[in-house]
């Protein structure tokens, strides 16, 4: 496994694969990595090289303290990657912003709803830097989490609109035994806080128990916050329901994918998570 802190060496041993045929995964991640995102290394073993980049991008935080506070592990990462991929990118914040670059990427509707809506700039900074990652590393297939389901979609309509060569594969999510969904952020929990962020996925699974049995998207709504009022600790910020391209939906309205998204807070970390009850 080599490692490379600027966008020349990358290019470069990239360059050289590509020379030979060799087809090349991108495994773009902020790092304090988890079973998670090894998921996502795993499935681009179908590659013949595989990147996995840790950058946490300052670009895509609205909130200063989060960004101070996210967690940064790299030597614990190389470990963790240590025989699981072949380069690993690991840049530094003038390599990728020392241009200040003033571009910017707006996504409509699609990068408004749910996390845009409170996140506005979020989906900006994350489209920025997948964009300079694309453009640096330019590979064949690049692997994204459903977890962050609004994200994965951005990003395939990113590649859509500037014409990337790249394949978006996206992957399910990996999760706790609890159910809690794996998240860098859950390190900032407490053991208390684990146990009422672990409810999270129990309430969207009572969301779907509902669905499946034929209840409306307004009855399901309800369940779900009969169930979280009573958990002390859980704050949802928003629970929607949305179509395959994230409209959201107040009645089925013929849509063809159904999911279920939510964020909530736990002892002041915010966590997202979705189920899909339709696909
Ligand atoms: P990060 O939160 O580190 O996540 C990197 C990738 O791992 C994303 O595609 C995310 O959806 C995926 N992932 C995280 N938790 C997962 C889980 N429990 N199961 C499956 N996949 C999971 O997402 C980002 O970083 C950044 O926005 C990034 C795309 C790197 C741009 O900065």
């Amino acid at each position: 496994m080599q490692l490379f802190d600027s966008t020349e060496g990358i290019r470069s041993a990239v360059l050289e694969n590509k020379k030979q045929g060799k087809t090349i995964g991108l495994v773009p991640t902020m790092g304090a990595l988890h079973e998670g995102h090894l998921s996502l290394v795993r499935a681009a073993r179908t590659c013949d090289v595989v990147i996995v980049s840790i950058f946490v991008n300052p670009r895509q935080f609205t909130n200063e303290r989060d960004l101070k506070e996210y967690p940064r592990k790299l030597d614990g990462d190389l470990a963790i990657l240590k025989g699981k991929c072949d380069l690993v990118f690991a840049p530094g914040i003038n390599d990728i912003y020392g241009n200040s670059p003033v571009s910017s990427l707006d996504f409509g509707d699609l990068g408004s709803r749910l996390e845009g809506e409170f996140r506005p700039g979020h989906f900006n900074g994350v489209g920025l830097i997948v964009a300079k990652l694309f453009n640096i590393i330019l590979p064949d297939y690049a692997y994204f989490g459903l977890k962050d389901l609004q994200q994965y979609l951005l990003i395939k309509q990113l590649v859509k609109d500037l014409s990337f060569p790249i394949k978006i594969i996206g992957c399910t999510t990996i999760r706790e035994e609890s159910g809690l969904a794996m998240s860098s952020r859950n390190l900032k929990l407490s053991e208390k806080g684990i146990a009422v962020a672990s409810k999270i996925f129990e309430g969207l699974n009572i969301v779907k128990e509902g669905f499946d049995s034929g209840e409306s998207i307004d009855n399901c709504r309800k369940r779900a916050a009969k169930y979280y009022e009573r958990i002390n600790g859980l704050e949802i910020e928003y629970l929607e329901f949305a179509s395959e391209d994230l409209t959201i939906l107040n009645d089925l309205n013929g849509a063809k994918e159904i999911s279920v998204c939510i964020a909530a807070y736990v002892e002041g970390v915010r966590l997202i998570d979705n189920l899909y009850l339709r696909q």
